[in-house]
């Protein structure tokens, strides 16, 4: 089975939203990110997707976020957010082939973080950590505060980060 990660591209807009739709059983996350690819937070080179035989099989968007830090300076930070895996092709590993090509791309384009929120025992496996760590708080109400994670890309990519994250206008249709 040879997987290929790739940027996404207009062609490819339809079988993503399916993709998100059969992962998620709702429409949620696929209007979501039909949102968020025309707003300011969109960034091409970050949407990505996998294919099997030129057939989309998995998806994966990082948007542009702010950290607004306690002393109300801004931190820019990407957001993982939303991933999705075809439910027949879940458990192959498609899911960390993702997440590990979006992490090196964005490192290259010299993002510094990357904020998740998410299954918590998932993403410490590609190196996130609870952001209690960097006193980063989530906008959302969260019943478990470990769910909340982020990663730093550089040495001390969060280190004067702590405050709370502001998210795209987009994400408060989930
Ligand atoms: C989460 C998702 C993208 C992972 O994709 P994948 O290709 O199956 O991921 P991988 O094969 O790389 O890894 C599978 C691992 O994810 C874990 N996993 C999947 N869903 C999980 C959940 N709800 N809670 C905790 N772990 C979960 C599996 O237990 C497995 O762990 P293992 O490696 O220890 O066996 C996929 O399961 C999916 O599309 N889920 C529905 C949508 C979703 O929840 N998206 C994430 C939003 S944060």
């Amino acid at each position: 089975m040879e997987i290929k990660i790739r940027q996404e591209n207009r062609d490819d807009f339809y079988a993503v939203s399916e993709v998100n739709k059969l992962a998620f059983g709702q429409d949620t996350e696929a209007n979501l990110v039909d949102l968020l690819r025309n707003s300011n937070a969109f960034i091409s080179e970050l949407s990505f997707v996998a294919t099997l035989d030129d057939k989309i099989i998995g998806y994966i968007l990082f948007t542009k976020i702010t950290i607004i830090n306690d002393d109300k300076t801004e931190t820019e930070s990407l957001a993982l957010a939303p991933m999705a895996v075809r439910p027949d092709f879940q458990n192959k590993g498609i899911g960390g082939q993702l997440i590990n090509h979006g992490l090196k791309i964005a490192k290259e384009l010299r993002y510094k973080s990357v904020i998740v929120l998410g299954h918590k025992d998932y993403y410490p496996k590609f190196g996130f950590e609870p952001t209690m760590k960097w006193n980063i708080k989530s906008p959302f109400e969260i019943s478990d505060k470990g769910a909340f994670m982020g990663i730093e890309l550089v040495t001390d990519g969060l280190k004067n980060a702590s405050g709370l994250v502001k998210y795209p206008n987009e994400f408060e249709t989930v």
